[in-house]
Parts: C-alpha cells; structure tokens; sequence
C-alpha cells in the first residue's frame, strides 16, 4: 500500500533513492511519499463511494502545510483539535466549510476564531462546552454548526492509551444521555444542531468494535429524528489501524470498513463524514536514519542509530512497533543477528526494539523506520537540545524539504535570558 520500495538493491521513496536524500538532508529525517498520501486518500473515497460524504483528514496525525496542501488538492476536509491547528489548516487554503473542530477542551477564543474564520462543524464533548459555545456564538449574532460527541461505550480493543469509546474515557457524552443534551442544544439561539459524532479510538485492527458503535449511532439517529431535531451528518471518526510490521498482520481495508459503514448508517439518508488520520499517514512515510555505532554489550548487542525518542516517540510511549529495514539490501543469505536499535538519548526508554533478528549493520548504514508517517513528525520535540527532526517530501523523482532541520543557533536563540538575571 504504499512506495517505498528496493530498486536494485536500495530502498527508494517512489523514484528517488534514500542514500541521495541522507546525504543531502542529513539525517534524521522525515520522508514522505505523496503518491501514498494521495492512495489512502482514494481508498476511502472509493470504499464510501455511493454515499455523500466527505474525507475530513484527521491533521493530528501529520500537520505539515504541504502535507495539508495535498490534502486539500484532492477536495479533503480536515479534522482540527486546536486553535493552532485550525489557524494551520486555513493557512494551507482549506476553507471554513471543510473543517470540523473535535477536541475535549476548546476554549472561547478557539470557539470564536474558528467562527470568525468559517467552520463546518463543532464537534462538542460536554454541556459546559455547549453552553459556551452558545453564547459565543450568540454574541457574535451566528449560530454555530454543532454536533454531539456522544460516547457509545465500546471497547475499540487497542492500546488503553488511544482508546477513547469506553465510559471511563473522558471523550464526548455517556449516549445514554444524548438526547437530553440535543434537546437542550435545541433551545440554544447561538446552536444550530446538524449531526452527532463519535470516535471510540485509534489502531483499531477489527472492525467489530466500529460496527457496534455505529449500530449505536443509527439508533440514536432515528431516536433523535423522532425528537424532532434534523440529523443531516453523520461524523465516524477516524481509527482505522494499519499493518506497523509488514505482511504479518493484515488489519482490515478501507473497503472493508465502507461495508460496514454502508451497513450500519448507510440508510440514513445522510452525509457521512470521516476523520481518519493514521491510514492515511501512516505508511506514506519513513524515517531515515543512519547508523553510529554498534556496540558488544554483554550477551547483547545495541545498533546505536541517530534517530532517537525525541524523533520517534511512539515505541517509548506506546511500546509501539515499527519495522526496521536496512536502506541497502543485504544480499542473499547474508548473516542476521539480533540487536536492540537504541537511540543516543540518556534514557533506557530511548530503545526502538529489543532483541531484533537484523542484518548485520555498522557506523555509517542507513536505515528506514517504516509506517512513521503518522504521529511521527508531529509528536517530536528536542529534548537533549537535539534538533527537532526535518521532514522531505518525495514525488515521482523529485524531492523537497517541506520543513528544516533548525541550527542550533536558532535554537539556542528561542530562549531568553532576563537582563535582571
Ligand atoms: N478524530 C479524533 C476525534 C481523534 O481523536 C483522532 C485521533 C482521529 C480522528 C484520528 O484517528 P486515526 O485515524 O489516526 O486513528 N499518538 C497516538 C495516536 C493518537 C490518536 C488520537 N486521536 C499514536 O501514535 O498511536
């Protein structure tokens, strides 16, 4: 599913070879395959077809303003979850009308610049949110588009840290209670009710627990049409998960998952909205890195890379998987031997994977951590005042940074030291 692929023995991001982009990036790097990008995105344009709906890409999961240019090129919303990422958003040129704003905690000033700037939809998780949202609303004599997170108390079977469909989680309203909470939206002049929403959680690798929550959805749907208010959209949520080690597990397909849309609220009679952020993501990118050192520890041995926690969070965060494959492909019958793949942070945490069967790599080889498109980039920080990772974006045989690796004099100049210090 995606592209990057060996040609003649070295790894390529669609047309362009990986050894060219480390030796003129450097390394760590980011690197994106648009052509991936744009395929996930017509995967689940195909899977929905039949059905009026719009993709709205869950930014979270790679906010890059070419990534989001991309996005918005193939007609896609998007997916926000701050005032920075609505801001982002615009900046790309997504306009208003495709965007929906999700979020447990959006405060006023997110509420009314999102207004003031165009909004599709709220997506609103709790009454004080709504009563908030009201008022702003009314204050700037609109009314805002709104429909209710509900929680439809489904186990999405992953990570306990992405998962958000439970009770216990502090995501959207108990669906127990929705349809008090619609009909005191109702009463609101600044509110303008127009669908619910839901979204149980993320790396989901069965599609039972989205069909549940959606059998609840459509319940809840004909309940609150009953009610009298006008259910118009329908917003899924995002979650599909994806393969992290490749051609060993297989998680169901964006088609598989239209099926089960299809199933569930297809009869409804109203517009399916999205939010997938991962799938679409996920493996349209790699990250790059080059090996420093492999150390003989006892009765183990560390490939020590220059990629690091701080790059790549999700293996400390997470225990997350990501394959590790060599740029250059070993030849046939090569020998292998297992390492754990560390990064140079000072902490044990900054560990990749643990007793990995690899090729037998030294200092200076290169190396892709696949399916790192997602919640990669995004998630880094320069903790050890190591330089926040840059991101390349490849299509056909050219390529481009789309963000820099900072100097550390950039970075050291962010701080500041008072001159009464
Ligand atoms: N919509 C809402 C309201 C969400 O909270 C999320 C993800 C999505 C859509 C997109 O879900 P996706 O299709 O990407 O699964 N950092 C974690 C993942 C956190 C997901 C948070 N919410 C990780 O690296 O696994």
């Amino acid at each position: 599913m995606d592209h990057f692929d060996y040609r003649n023995g070295v790894l390529h991001a669609e047309d362009v070879p990986l050894p060219e982009i480390a030796a003129t990036v450097g390394t760590p790097v980011y690197v994106y395959s648009a052509a991936t990008f744009r395929r996930h995105y017509q995967l689940f344009d195909e899977a929905l077809a039949g059905m009026d709906h719009l993709i709205c890409y869950a930014m979270k999961a790679n906010g890059n303003l070419a990534v989001l240019k991309l996005m918005n090129d193939l007609g896609a919303g998007v997916d926000v979850v701050s005032g920075g990422e609505y801001a982002k958003a615009r900046a790309a040129g997504v306009p208003g009308e495709r965007i929906v704003f999700s979020g447990v905690g959006k405060t006023r000033d997110e509420m009314r610049a999102a207004l003031e700037g165009g909004i599709r939809q709220f997506n609103v998780e709790s009454e004080p949110e709504l009563l908030a949202l009201g008022e702003v609303a009314v204050a700037m004599g609109l009314r805002a588009p709104m429909a209710l997170r509900v929680n439809p108390d489904v186990d999405a079977r992953t990570h306990a840290k992405i998962a958000t469909g439970k009770s216990e989680n502090k995501f959207g309203i108990p669906i127990s209670r929705a349809r008090e909470v619609y009909a005191r939206a109702a009463a609101l002049p600044g509110i303008e009710v127009v669908g619910v929403d839901v979204h149980i959680g993320s790396q989901l690798t069965d599609l039972a627990p989205f069909e549940a929550a959606f059998e609840k959805l459509a319940d809840l749907t004909r309940a609150l049409r009953a009610d009298g208010h006008v259910i118009s959209r329908l917003d899924l949520g995002g979650g599909l998960g994806i393969p992290y080690d490749q051609g060993n597990s297989m998680p169901p397909q964006p088609h598989d998952y239209g099926e089960v849309v299809r199933r569930t609220v297809g009869d409804l009679g109203c517009e399916i909205e999205i939010e997938p952020g991962r799938l679409i993501a996920g493996n349209a990118g790699i990250l790059l890195s080059r090996v420093i050192w492999l150390k003989h520890g006892e009765g183990r041995d560390f490939l020590i890379v220059d990629a690091a926690m701080n790059d790549l969070v999700r293996p400390a965060m997470y225990e997350a998987y990501h394959d590790i494959v060599p740029v250059v492909q070993p030849a046939p019958g090569a020998a292998r031997a297992p390492v754990d793949v560390v990064g140079p942070v000072c902490e044990t945490g900054d560990t990749f994977v643990r007793g990995c069967e690899m090729p037998v790599l030294g200092s200076d080889d290169l190396i892709a951590f696949r399916s790192a498109g997602a919640y990669g980039a995004v998630m880094a920080s320069e903790y050890n005042m190591r330089p926040l990772v840059p991101e390349v974006m490849v299509s056909g045989d050219q390529f481009a940074v789309i963000r820099a690796r900072p100097s550390f004099d950039e970075m050291i100049n962010r701080d500041k030291v008072p001159e009464w210090l």
